[in-house]
């Protein structure tokens, strides 16, 4: 609804040149400060995962972790991290990814998801679209089927949502 739109956005917060000169920084903090807008992102949520029958989320590090959790708590269903490469302990897939300058790479246990799972991948902030790519393939390869992404916020002058089209297929992309 516009009502949520307007309480999210009036919770995240502009930050001039950080990390760096030129760039305007969206600072989510305010708003996992503030009990009424984070407990209606995650019923806005919760209620995404309903619609699409999910029983996995999946949570981008690091913020999207922080999303993420409490939104399968409340679903009930289980949460999955993807992490930055090296961090998990276990049997991994890991998928490379193009950032501004080099590679990332992310990685998730292999043993994570099982066949048919129906995962809705949560993060904060989809920018060029590259971690949130590179997330679908590994829940693919991990064997679950992408019932959606899910972002709070979506620069949209970023072209995010052309880059992931062919990896979406026909999986929605919410922004909230
Ligand atoms: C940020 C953000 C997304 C990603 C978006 O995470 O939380 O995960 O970048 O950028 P993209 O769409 O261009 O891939 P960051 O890599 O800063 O990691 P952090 O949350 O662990 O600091
Ligand atoms: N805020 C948070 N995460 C980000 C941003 C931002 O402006 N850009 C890329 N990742």
């Amino acid at each position: 609804s516009i009502e949520l739109r307007e309480l999210l956005l009036s919770r995240i917060k502009d930050v001039a040149d950080y990390p760096k000169a030129g760039v305007v920084f969206k600072d989510i903090t305010p708003l996992l400060a503030d009990a009424e807008a984070f407990g209606a992102l995650t019923d806005a949520l919760v209620d995404l995962c309903v619609r699409h029958r999910v029983t996995k989320v999946v949570g981008l590090e690091a913020r999207g972790f922080i999303l993420g959790a409490p939104v399968a708590v409340r679903a009930n269903v289980g949460f999955v991290p993807v992490r930055k490469a090296g961090k998990l302990p276990g049997a991994t897939l890991g998928q490379a990814y193009e950032l501004e300058y080099g590679t990332a790479e992310i990685e998730i246990h292999a043993d994570a998801l099982t066949p048919g799972d129906r995962v809705l991948v949560i993060d904060d902030v989809l920018a060029t679209g590259g971690t949130a790519e590179a997330s679908l393939q590994l829940v693919r390869r991990a064997g679950g089927e992408v019932a959606g992404l899910a972002v709070l916020l979506e620069l949209g002058f970023l072209n995010g949502r052309e880059r992931l089209a062919a990896e979406l297929k026909d999986a929605p992309l919410e922004a909230l």
